[in-house]
């Protein structure tokens, strides 16, 4: 970080209190539909979808300063005034920081693919408490797109996501909507590494849910 530069920087998005749920109107003035976009990494998706899109909100969470800053720059550059970055653990955010229903697509793209078994555990998008604060996140019909090139990874939440009752697969092949590269999409297709892309609708859930899907964030 710059020694003289501002902090935080405009757009960046940190709650006065940590331990309640954030209000959407915190973050955005409007009521435009909300696009999330978690581990941004340093940021050139979102930025893109944001200027593609100005008619639409988006927060892009991240758990480096350095790379949340990046994100930051971009959107003062761009003055993109519909773009937040919040630096945060996106498991905290999403299971405990934001409200039910704020999200109408959320992107997860290119996560770390932890490819030894010991560390399995923390592929997200395999851990049925992360789909579930996803599944509570989303607004009806809400979408999340999740795209890895770790073929371990991608069967395995393919295999979770068949026992959950949580989402809907739809179709996405490249090129089906305008869909900026992400930087690490970018790094890896030059390797030339493949990309496996899942598009998932969220479902309306009747039934057992699991437990930590009803506790709101006052409760803990
Ligand atoms: C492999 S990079 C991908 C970045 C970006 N999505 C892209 O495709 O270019 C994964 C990013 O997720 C961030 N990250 C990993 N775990 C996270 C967590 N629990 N909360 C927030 N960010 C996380 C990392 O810091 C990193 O920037």
């Amino acid at each position: 970080m710059p020694k003289d530069e501002a902090f935080p920087l405009p757009y960046e998005f940190y709650p006065d209190e940590w331990f309640s749920p954030v209000r959407r109107e915190d973050l955005f003035a409007n009521s435009a539909p909300i696009e999330m976009d978690l581990g941004c990494g340093d940021g050139s998706f979102v930025a893109r979808m944001a200027e593609h899109f100005p008619e639409r909100n988006f927060l892009a969470v991240e758990r480096l300063l350095g790379r949340v800053r990046k994100v930051s720059r971009k959107a003062v550059q761009g003055q993109l005034s519909n773009l937040r970055v919040l630096r945060a653990d996106s498991n905290y955010a999403v299971e405990w920081l934001l409200p039910r229903g704020f999200a109408q697509r959320i992107h997860f793209l290119c996560p770390d693919p932890w490819p030894k078994k010991k560390h399995a555990s923390r592929r997200q998008m395999c851990q049925p408490e992360f789909l579930a604060a996803l599944h509570r996140l989303l607004a009806p019909s809400g979408e999340l797109l999740f795209m890895t090139d770790a073929e371990p990874y991608f069967d395995e939440s393919i295999s979770v996501l068949e026992n959950c009752l949580y989402f809907t697969r739809l179709p996405w092949a490249e090129g089906d909507f305008f869909y900026p590269k992400t930087d690490f999409e970018e790094q890896w297709l030059a390797q030339g590494r493949t990309m496996h892309r899942l598009r998932l609708q969220r479902r309306e859930v009747t039934g057992e849910l699991p437990p930590l899907y009803d506790i709101k964030p006052q409760e803990i």
